[in-house]
Parts: C-alpha cells; structure tokens; sequence
C-alpha cells in the first residue's frame, strides 16, 4: 500500500522541476519511481541526510534549500493525518527539515498506507524536536498542556537536537496546539502539520490508490 502511494505520486511531478522530497519508508518508494524520470527533472530538495544519501546514489542532483525560491511539490508521508487533513509528522526525526521544505512548496502531496488516517490524532505519540539544554523545562511545559513526553534515548536530529515524544494527546485543534508547542523556549518544531496541512492525500488501500 505503501508502495501504490508513492508511485502514484509521479503524476504530480512536473518536468524541469525541482522536487522537495520528504523521509521515511513511503517516501523511499517514492524515490524509487522518481528513478524513472530522472532524467526529465532538474533534481530535488531533501529533506533529511538519510533521503539525500538514497538521492545522490541513483544519481539525483539534490539542491541546497537556500538555493531554491520555489517547488511545485513536496511528497513526503505521515504518522497520522485526519479528515481535515492536519498531520503528525516526525516518527523518522526529519520533522523540521521537513516542514521546511514543505513551506517552500506550492502543494503538499501526502502519500500514506491505509494504517494512517484517523479521525482524532494523538494515539501515535507526538514528536517535538527540542534544543538539548531545554529538554527538563520543554518537558515540563508539555506536561502543562496536558501530554506525557517521552524522550527518545540514542536519537539526534540532523539538527544535532533531542526529540521528545509526547504522548496521551487528544489533539482536538491542531492549529491552536502547534502555534502554542512551537512557542514554547527551547521548542525548535513541533510535528505538527496543522497550519500547513496536505494539499493532496493519496491513500494506498488494498483496493488501489485513493485521491482525497
Ligand atoms: C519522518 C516522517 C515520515 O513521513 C513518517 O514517519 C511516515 O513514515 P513512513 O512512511 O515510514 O510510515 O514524518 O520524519
């Protein structure tokens, strides 16, 4: 399923563009139908060093961000998107080069498996990517807003910083919670893709791609 989602956003890609990828095993899949009009695009922006390796080996230009003004697309996957299309991102750390990369797209093409959709998030925990030294007192602020953080041992961002996942959330307004998470002191992004969701869904189910 996860495979019918990313190949079905080929479509999306147009030639002579530049194409922001995301991270994670849908994205990989992903890539590997990019691979077939490789020649046909400029190249990609990346968000992550592990999606950049995957890149460079079968041979894609991959572009700095800052070099780039603009993308028609952004493909990457979720952890769980619900009916408005808000998202939580950031079960493979790549959240805020993520959402980077995202802003600077026109048009966010989410490709998901049928497990990802929900009707309220939160079951699946919420990462924040969080600067080391601030890790007691974010905890501490999350605790306020109602949630149970975690720290993920052994893991850290290609930003050099710590994620805390965060979990028992029932996150009714996503918006209202990322703006608040984010303006928390020490809170580099919240996994949050509320106030720029997906723009396209396209769900792979065991009866063929869903567009939505
Ligand atoms: C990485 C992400 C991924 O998009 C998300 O974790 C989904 O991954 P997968 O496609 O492997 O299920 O946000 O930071």
């Amino acid at each position: 399923m996860k495979k019918a989602a990313g190949w079905a956003a080929l479509k999306y890609v147009k030639k002579d563009s530049i194409v922001g990828i995301g991270t994670g095993s849908t994205v990989n899949h992903f890539i590997n139908a990019l691979e077939t009009m490789k020649e046909q695009i400029k190249g990609v922006v990346s968000s992550s060093i592990a999606s950049t390796e995957r890149l460079k080996k079968i041979g894609i230009p991959v572009f700095n961000a800052n070099e780039v003004a603009y993308l028609n697309i952004y493909v990457d996957g979720a952890d769980e998107i619900n009916p408005t299309n808000d998202m939580i991102k950031g079960g493979g750390t790549a959240l805020t080069r993520e959402k980077i990369v995202a802003a600077i797209a026109e048009q966010f093409i989410c490709i998901i498996d049928d497990s990802k959709k929900v009707d309220v998030m939160g079951s699946f925990p919420l990462p924040v990517e969080v600067i080391p030294m601030a890790r007691s007192y974010v905890g501490r602020e999350l605790v306020k807003l109602g949630g149970d953080p975690c720290y993920r041992e052994g893991c850290i961002t290609d930003n050099g910083n710590i994620i805390l996942d965060v979990h028992n959330l029932k996150i009714i307004d996503a918006k209202a919670l990322e703006n608040k998470i984010n303006a928390i002191a020490g809170v580099v992004t919240v996994g949050l893709f509320a106030n720029r969701g997906a723009d396209v869904v396209l769900e792979g189910t065991l009866n063929g791609v869903i567009k939505s």
